[in-house]
């Protein structure tokens, strides 16, 4: 290397006319810079999962103040390309646009359903020009109530199924895994089960799914998740349901499980290797349910999306227990003015 000043300053000039590189892949671009989606940003940044994200809000200032709050730390991370935009035009050729903007739940129960008209509106405002620039994306809603909110976008848009879901009862079912795993006095890790259905109040716990250490709860609980258990499995599962509202009364919101929960979607359709996760797409035809309705059933993902959906093996109380939820939703699709 020739060491005299203007070579530096030779080479200096050359790196700052290379240009840039067409496309950086992967290419993420959140929607809402609330709680949820910068925690979303922030999480994909730190996990190195996405190398160009485009934090998208119509609070334009704001969305570039947390832009640039995270670009502050980019020596710590890779390098990460990060910008901000206001009115979606940065968001062009995403590959995966995730959405939380929306009104966020408030009184004590802080229902999920009661926000729904302000969000829809909201929604039908900025996804049309979303999916137009990015017409090729795969589309992750997080914004409550995430699985009617699934359903109006896929209506309005004429998105399909497979590419445009909601992170559902992925969280429901983290938090079902958590509390049994606290219950047992064993690492959440070695819980599995389901929880399927609404992402609220009427998510079903499938209790027959559950395995510790690969052994069915069921064969060890008489009567697990009926009416007739004596160890009152179902006061755990309304602490699932509750659990939203008992940190978001005291925070005003939740963020970290939520973020997680579609940071994972995220990784799993980076990673390609047909993980499955219990996300939220139109299940008509699954488990008998008849009409077009969006809930959470247990889902293969791939890079493209949802490729398959699996047929869970309920049992009747199950069953109906997902049908009175499909009910829920159902009202409730119905009630949007589209
Ligand atoms: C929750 C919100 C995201 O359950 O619905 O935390």
């Amino acid at each position: 290397l020739n060491r005299q000043p203007s070579s530096y300053l030779c080479l200096l000039k050359q790196l700052r006319d290379t240009p840039p590189n067409q496309k950086i892949s992967p290419k993420i671009s959140v929607v809402g810079a609330g709680q949820v989606g910068i925690s979303i940003c922030a999480f994909l940044i730190q996990r190195n999962l996405a190398r160009h994200l485009v934090i998208h809000d119509i609070r334009y200032d704001w969305a570039k103040a947390e832009a640039l709050d995270l670009l502050h730390a980019s020596c710590w991370l890779k390098n990460p390309h990060i910008e901000a935009c206001g009115d979606g035009s940065h968001t062009k050729d995403s590959d995966i646009v995730i959405v939380t903007a929306g009104a966020r739940p408030v009184g004590k129960d802080r229902s999920r359903l009661l926000v729904m008209k302000k969000t829809v509106e909201i929604l039908k405002l900025a996804m049309p020009k979303l999916i137009e620039l990015s017409p090729k994306a795969v589309f992750v809603i997080v914004s409550n109530p995430a699985d009617v909110m699934t359903y109006a976008i896929q209506r309005i848009c004429k998105l399909e199924k497979h590419r445009c879901f909601t992170t559902g009862c992925s969280l429901d079912s983290a938090r079902f895994r958590f509390l049994i795993a606290q219950r047992l006095k064993v690492p959440t890790t070695e819980v599995e089960g389901y929880v399927i259905g609404e992402h609220g109040n009427s998510a079903v716990p499938v209790w027959s799914s559950v395995t510790v250490g690969g052994v069915p709860l069921v064969k060890v609980v008489r009567d697990l998740g009926t009416s007739m258990d004596t160890e009152n499995w179902n006061n755990l599962f309304k602490d699932v349901t509750q659990a939203g509202a008992s940190v978001g009364n005291i925070k005003g919101y939740t963020n970290w499980a939520i973020a997680l929960s579609a940071v994972n979607v995220v990784e799993a359709m980076l990673e390609n290797s047909g993980r499955i996760l219990c996300l939220g797409t139109d299940m008509q035809g699954m488990n008998s349910i008849g009409q077009q309705v969006v809930l959470s059933l247990p889902c293969k993902v791939t890079s493209t999306g949802i490729s398959h959906v699996l047929q869970l093996p309920l049992t009747a109380l199950e069953q109906e227990k997902l049908h009175k939820s499909a009910e829920v939703l159902m009202k409730a699709q119905c009630s949007l003015e589209l």
